[in-house]
């Protein structure tokens, strides 16, 4: 797909530094960047995230998945029969950030990984993580980001595995279902859906054909809790709690021609 115009537009501003990215902000660095050398680190509040866009307001934060949780996330999910093989399935980031999910998820054999992120900023950064990933030879699928607002972002024909981690409130994952059942997002599913920090979860409670596969706490490791545990509370205004856990739920949608998912 080509640049569109709401990428060109937030130029200017994809220059300048977001607030809660620098050393003064209280910036401190997760392992898997140091690791990895990458940058997918830091916490940016939804209040500072301007693209100009209508959605803006619903933006929660900007704050990167535990590693841990990630792959706690896709192993129960692919222990609850998928209904297709893991190469049938694109993986979908709705409200990529810096692309710390879209990079775990470039490690295994997906049709195609894409990451879509409202904020021309971070989708810039995670364009160049993903460059990094690449050299490192950690890309096992094709993998692209795009810059957009999910809502205007057409589901990609075939089994789809979307991951939110808790990027909009309710309006936005209003939207997008609304989109999914009219099919105006193209392909119409099967589609799962897994769910970090969970915090809409009674929008899709309420929503015929979704079936919840699994609800529960997933740990972070020991190195994620200390590390998300230091940033968190380094943080200005101690706004956000880092728990051990993060709440967790995985919905399978069959799509409009009401498929029923073999399981
Ligand atoms: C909590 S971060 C998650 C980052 C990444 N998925 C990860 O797990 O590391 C949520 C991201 O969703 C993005 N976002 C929120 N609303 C969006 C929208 N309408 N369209 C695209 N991205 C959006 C925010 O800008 C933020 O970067």
């Amino acid at each position: 797909m080509k640049k569109d115009g709401q990428e060109k537009a937030g130029q200017e501003s994809s220059r300048r530094r977001l607030r809660g990215l620098t050393a003064k902000d209280g910036l401190i660095r997760h392992p898997f960047d140091l690791e990895y050398g990458v940058r997918t680190s830091g916490l940016v509040a939804g209040r500072d995230l301007h693209s100009g866009q209508r959605n803006d307001r619903h933006i929660t934060a900007y704050y990167a998945i535990a590693p841990s949780v990630f792959q706690g996330i896709l192993a129960r999910w692919r222990e609850r029969h998928p209904v297709a093989p893991l190469d049938a399935y694109t993986f979908l980031d709705l409200g990529a950030g810096m692309g710390r999910a879209l990079l775990l998820a470039a490690g295994h054999p997906f049709r195609a990984v894409l990451g879509v992120e409202l904020h021309p900023t971070l989708a810039r950064i995670a364009r160049t993580n993903l460059a990094r990933w690449r050299a490192l030879g950690r890309v096992e699928a094709p993998t692209r980001v795009y810059c957009r607002d999910v809502a205007a972002f057409p589901l990609p024909p075939g089994p789809c595995l979307v991951f939110l981690f808790n990027p909009f409130a309710a309006p936005v994952l209003r939207r997008l279902l609304r989109n999914w059942k009219s099919g105006l997002a193209g392909q119409a599913g099967p589609v799962d859906l897994l769910y970090v920090n969970d915090e809409q979860a009674g929008v899709l409670a309420g929503e015929p054909g979704f079936e919840r596969l699994f609800r529960g706490k997933i740990l972070r490791s020991r190195a994620d809790a200390a590390a998300d545990r230091a940033i968190l509370t380094q943080q200005p205004g101690a706004e956000y709690a880092a728990p051990p856990w993060e709440d967790c739920s995985i919905y399978r949608w069959s799509g409009n021609q009401e498929r029923k998912a073999s399981r």
